[in-house]
């Protein structure tokens, strides 16, 4: 049992994310999510407690829909595909979930709809009707997602309901100007329709009580201050229902086509799992729900907080029989090679491709993605670096300390334990440092530090080399054999250690390493006793727990990365290249840094925009094609390049002197062409 603010709690519930069913995982959700949770449960059941560890496929949500719509199949093919390859990456990666559902399963749906029917009845959710965005010709609501326009900020034609991809922008779908909805590309009309909303507002009392007062010093400060920062600006009824035909369906007499909000069902998939569970396995599910000696945990990323620490306490509290978490420990995002990881422009790295490019290294990535976690701020994982941590770290410590301790047991003991003989004060002491770390590793996974968890157990290796290069054990045999036996009984007794206490980090490697020493730990505590080797047992031969990781390994996964990345600025059919001209010929340009003054669209047209530029040699208007990229007032103040001797030409009746240099791209898209520093007006080009 474990104590915390004098609770005593029975059993463990924990939670990993549930991943969206629309592309595999990668990289940044192992380090955020899979790995600290999964070094979290392995501990916990070590230490003998009872834990059940939950996870599944988040198979709801829009995005869902739209790719199968992209790639012509159903939502369900697309859910099925990524869900099995998402559930057998895991299991292979060593993620030991008790249980991975997902979310379009019979016994979520039932569950989802069951607990929202329960606040229905309560009285717990506002109705309200508005007007939103409906498309005639296929007869459905649009979600944001699936309504297309130009954004009212940065004139972009293809920003989304939700979001202009452009300039980053959050928009609501009324935001756009000229609206499409992207299955009919027709303009859609306003229509009527109902809604459910959790009123998030009424809940904050209780939310202030039990966050900001009960969690203010064992959240971690990222997760607190965010949910302070949404308490402190005033929650808002949040809707919890949509018009979309993918999805829960609602448990209401006459809504059809109408569905829980994936935010609100997926949280649910937790309960889900654990039902699913408990009736496969026959065991009680719901006192790991209900019952307040049960902890429960969710790990995240956090861009879920609020879903986990807002959303979905508030649904559980408003159904009334079920706990809330006791911790959200929500780590930061993972960066690779210095770049967003971004599934769209494929820069990641990919859990099914490393399991078929590293076999039997899965442990190497659980402890580079441990040792390099964003827990308190954002990270960058490089392969350089992966390769660092194995060959610096893993093999040259870890390693290196086992491997030679085996081989001298075989060479001096046959491979048999010895037993000790005396011992000086320097064993006395490692024994005795030896001892502290189950405790010291524990404490730090519990307060979910695994960093610093994992670089103690390290220290455990380092502490076992420091004293085998320290004894010397090779110069003495001859002379003092007696020595020889206390010292490798010492290493022999710090490798069972790591063989225990490594193992939430490294399973595969604890298991070798157990299986070499031929041991069966029976708890966590074990790793820092003497026990596990007695005096006599014979171990098995050495082999190698690690190997080198060469240059051409990783430069290879640098270059797949650099091959695969789809850059969405790239140039996708570059024009052809002109004719060479001279530098005489260039230098007769006279191009100048410019400052624009002031901007107003040329009426009746849709692309041009007069200007008043300050070229340093005077002011004067110039005509440009640019409106379509940027609004009059974005442009005032800009520093621009300017071809100052082009023969003035008339637009639209407008003399226009000179030109500005612009930058396109394969789209037809326009941007300046500023100057890197702001040099003063009339500064040359050449
Ligand atoms: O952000 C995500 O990937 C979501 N699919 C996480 C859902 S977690 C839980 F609520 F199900
Ligand atoms: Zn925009």
């Amino acid at each position: 049992m474990t104590a915390k603010n004098n609770i005593k709690y029975k059993r463990h519930t924990v939670t990993a994310a549930l991943p969206y069913a629309n592309g595999p995982i990668h990289i940044g959700h192992l380090a955020g999510v899979y790995v600290p949770s999964d070094i979290y449960v392995r501990y916990l059941r070590l230490k003998g407690e009872d834990v059940i560890y939950i996870c599944g496929s988040d198979e709801h949500g829009v995005p869902i829909t739209i790719k199968a719509r992209q790639e012509n199949a159903t939502p369900q093919t697309i859910v099925d595909k990524y869900h099995h390859l998402i559930k057998n990456a895991f299991a292979k990666f060593g993620i030991t979930f008790d249980v991975y559902s997902r979310t379009s399963a019979k016994v979520h749906h039932e569950t989802a709809a069951g607990i929202f029917k329960t606040l229905y009845d309560k009285g717990a959710f506002i109705e309200k009707d508005s007007e939103q965005y409906y498309d005639e010709e296929n007869e459905q609501f649009l979600a944001d997602r699936y309504i297309v326009g130009t954004c009212p900020h940065c004139g972009y034609e293809k920003a989304y309901g939700d979001q202009c991809e452009n300039c980053g922008t959050s928009l609501s779908p009324t935001d756009l100007i000229n609206p499409r909805s992207m299955l009919s590309g027709n303009k859609p009309v306003m229509k009527k329709t109902r809604h459910w909303y959790l009123p998030l507002d009424k809940h904050e009392p209780m939310l202030r009580r039990w966050i900001l007062e009960s969690h203010k010093h064992d959240w971690k400060p990222n997760v607190y201050g965010q949910c302070k920062s949404w308490i402190d600006q005033g929650l808002q009824p949040r809707a919890v229902t949509r018009d979309l035909d993918w999805g829960v369906k609602l448990p209401l007499e006459g809504t059809e086509g109408k569905v829980l909000y994936v935010w609100f069902d997926a949280p649910i998939g937790y309960i889900s799992a654990t039902r699913e569970w408990g009736e496969a396995s026959g065991k009680d599910w719901e006192k790991y729900w209900k019952d307040p000696q049960s902890k429960l945990v969710h790990f995240i990323g956090k861009d879920n907080i609020v879903f986990h620490c807002i959303i979905f306490p508030v649904i559980l509290h408003a159904e009334g029989s079920y706990i809330l978490p006791d911790n959200v420990p929500a780590n930061e995002f993972l960066n690779l090679e210095n770049d967003k990881i971004s599934t769209s422009r494929n820069w990641a790295v990919w859990l099914h491709e490393y399991l078929e490019d590293f076999p039997g290294k899965e442990d190497v990535l659980r402890y580079v993605l441990c040792a390099a976690a964003p827990e308190t701020k954002d990270n960058d994982f490089t392969w350089k670096d992966f390769q660092a941590r194995n060959n610096n770290e893993l093999l040259a410590i870890f390693g290196n300390f086992v491997n030679r301790t085996l081989v001298l047991t075989y060479k001096y003991f046959d491979g048999q334990v010895p037993a000790i003989t005396d011992l000086t004060a320097d064993d006395k002491e490692t024994l005795e440092q030896m001892k502290t770390f189950p405790e010291t590793i524990g404490q730090s996974i519990e307060q979910y530090r695994f960093r610093e968890a994992l670089a103690q157990m390290m220290n455990l290796a380092r502490l076992g080399n420091r004293y085998l290069t320290e004894a010397e054990p090779w110069k003495i045999f001859k002379t003092e054999p007696g020595r020889v036996q206390t010292i490798l009984n010492i290493c022999l007794q710090i490798c069972a250690g790591l063989a225990v206490l490594s193992e939430p980090f490294l399973p595969f490697t604890a298991k070798k390493l157990q299986k070499m020493l031929d041991i069966q730990p029976g708890s966590w505590q074990d790793g820092g006793t003497t026990t596990l080797l007695p005096p006599g047992h014979q171990v098995g031969k050495p082999e190698l727990l690690f190997e080198k990781i060469e240059d051409a390994q990783v430069a290879a996964q640098v270059e797949k990365l650099l091959n695969t990345r789809k850059d969405n600025n790239e140039m996708k059919g570059a024009e052809p290249a002109k004719e060479e001209i001279s530098f005489d010929e260039f230098s007769r340009m006279d191009i100048r840094v410019a400052t624009i003054l002031t901007a107003e669209k040329v009426a009746r047209t849709k692309k041009l925009l007069k200007m008043t530029v300050d070229s340093g040699l005077d002011r004067r208007t110039v005509v440009s094609g640019i409106a379509e990229f940027y609004k009059p007032e974005e442009v005032v103040g800009k520093k621009v390049l300017l071809l100052a001797n082009l023969k003035p030409r008339n637009i639209k009746g407008i003399e226009s002197h000179g030109m500005l240099l612009m930058a396109e791209n394969s789209d037809g898209e326009l941007a300046f062409v500023t100057p890197e520093q702001a040099f003063g007006n009339g500064s040359t080009v050449s």
